[in-house]
């Protein structure tokens, strides 16, 4: 393959077209006969983070300066690095500037995937002496398995600046999140859920799809190292938000036990969310799943949903316009006028100013909300009630 084809209805997450080929491999086909990646995501210390200054800009310059290190290591291997000063006929100073590359080219490179290895094994399963190796140098990396240039449908095959935001929060609250139990929506690849995990007790990662929730379980497992010292798990299951009920059908892959169930109504205190509004049906189906959730929890529940504002170009507005981002603002509103005598729910905007401890660009257009549940009545007393929902 020495070219990728992108149809009309292909996306692909910035997260994976800012990275130079180096940086992620081509691992093996997935069911579907896609190409898997893999990539690793450092996660900075706190040692590193003062080391760097903290910040996100500082992060950011960290990175740049790593990629112009590439660059300029590129160039001197190419012979065509520094600045060459030379006079021209007229005795003027002529300078050659070295050639700047178009931003398509210098941000990434055509992906030329070579298959290393085509095989389901997870470091675990490797040998030992490799494993212990791998281990040394993987204490803060994060190993994500991945697609690119997904159809719309298969977006949660991708990892979404979203996605790192929701991280970044997390471990900058680890004390809100240490020992909890914790619920992820469209979980996706699961990189939020394994980094929730390095300081929460449960993780019940979900999402929708045999394929896309297999992944999800392999990227658990190549990082349960991250999350075995404050003793956090990841659950992988299935959950959509277009069924009313969890499915506990054991001839179902990913379906949830009773204990799970039981365990998610009963403890779960925090619900997470990134880059889950994209389309206004699903949107509503997220809405509905996130009420029908709260109002049966045992306990108050906070929310906590990152997400990027997306502009558009539209014919309709003839404008520049974030339909997504309106309708989900709009289901917000719609959950805090909700008056139905079982549960109330409190909406507010956070600052996105806290600490990175991922490299990526935190661009102004992503945003973190934060929803708070609090149950007005007993929900067994009332479950008649159930089938209500907000519109
Ligand atoms: C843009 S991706 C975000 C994935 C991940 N959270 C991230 O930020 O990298 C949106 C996610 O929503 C999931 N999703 C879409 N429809 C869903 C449904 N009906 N029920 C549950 N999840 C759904 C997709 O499978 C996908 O994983």
């Amino acid at each position: 393959m020495d070219q990728i084809t992108f149809h009309h209805d292909t996306v692909l997450s910035d997260v994976h077209m800012l990275r130079p080929n180096r940086r992620h491999l081509m691992t093996r086909l997935n069911a579907a006969g896609q190409p898997v990646f893999i990539s690793n995501f450092q996660l900075l210390s706190d040692g590193e983070r003062r080391e760097r200054g903290d910040g996100g800009n500082a992060v950011k310059e960290a990175e740049e300066c790593e990629d112009r290190k590439e660059e300029e290591e590129t160039d001197g291997e190419e012979g065509g690095g520094g600045v060459e000063t030379l006079l021209d006929e007229d005795g003027d100073l002529d300078i050659t500037r070295r050639v700047k590359r178009n931003l398509s080219e210098s941000s990434r490179d055509l992906v030329c995937p070579v298959i290393l290895k085509q095989s389901h094994s997870v470091p675990e399963e490797e040998g030992e002496e490799e494993g212990e190796e791998e281990d040394r140098c993987c204490k803060g990396i994060i190993k994500i398995e991945h697609t690119m240039a997904t159809t719309l449908e298969d977006v949660g095959k991708q990892v979404w600046r979203g996605a790192f935001l929701l991280a970044d929060f997390v471990l900058s609250q680890r004390l809100l999140f240490s020992g909890a139990t914790v619920l992820e929506l469209g979980a996706g690849t699961g990189l939020t859920s394994v980094v929730t995990a390095t300081t929460a007790r449960t993780v019940y990662c979900t999402d929708v799809g045999v394929d896309l929730l297999s992944m999800c379980e392999r990227n658990v497992a190549l990082n349960r190292h991250l999350m075995e010292p404050a003793g956090g798990d990841v659950t992988v299951r299935q959950l959509d938000w277009l069924q009313h009920d969890l499915c506990t059908d054991t001839e179902v892959e990913f379906s949830w036990t009773e204990k799970e169930v039981a365990d998610l109504y009963d403890n779960t205190s925090l619900i997470i969310a990134a880059d889950v509004c994209y389309d206004d049906d699903l949107t509503d189906g997220l809405f509905r799943t996130l009420y029908r959730l709260c109002s049966s929890f045992q306990h108050t529940c906070t929310i906590f949903i990152s997400l990027e504002k997306r502009m558009n170009f539209t014919l309709r507005h003839l404008d520049v316009s974030c339909e997504a981002y309106d309708h989900f603002r709009r289901c917000l509103s719609q959950l805090q006028d909700l008056q139905d005598g079982r549960c109330s729910f409190t909406v507010q905007q956070l600052p996105v100013d806290f600490s990175q401890f991922l490299l990526y660009e935190r661009i102004e257009h992503l945003e973190l909300w934060k929803v708070t549940s609090s149950p007005l009545l007993d929900p067994r007393a009332t479950s008649e009630a159930s089938d209500v929902s907000p519109s």
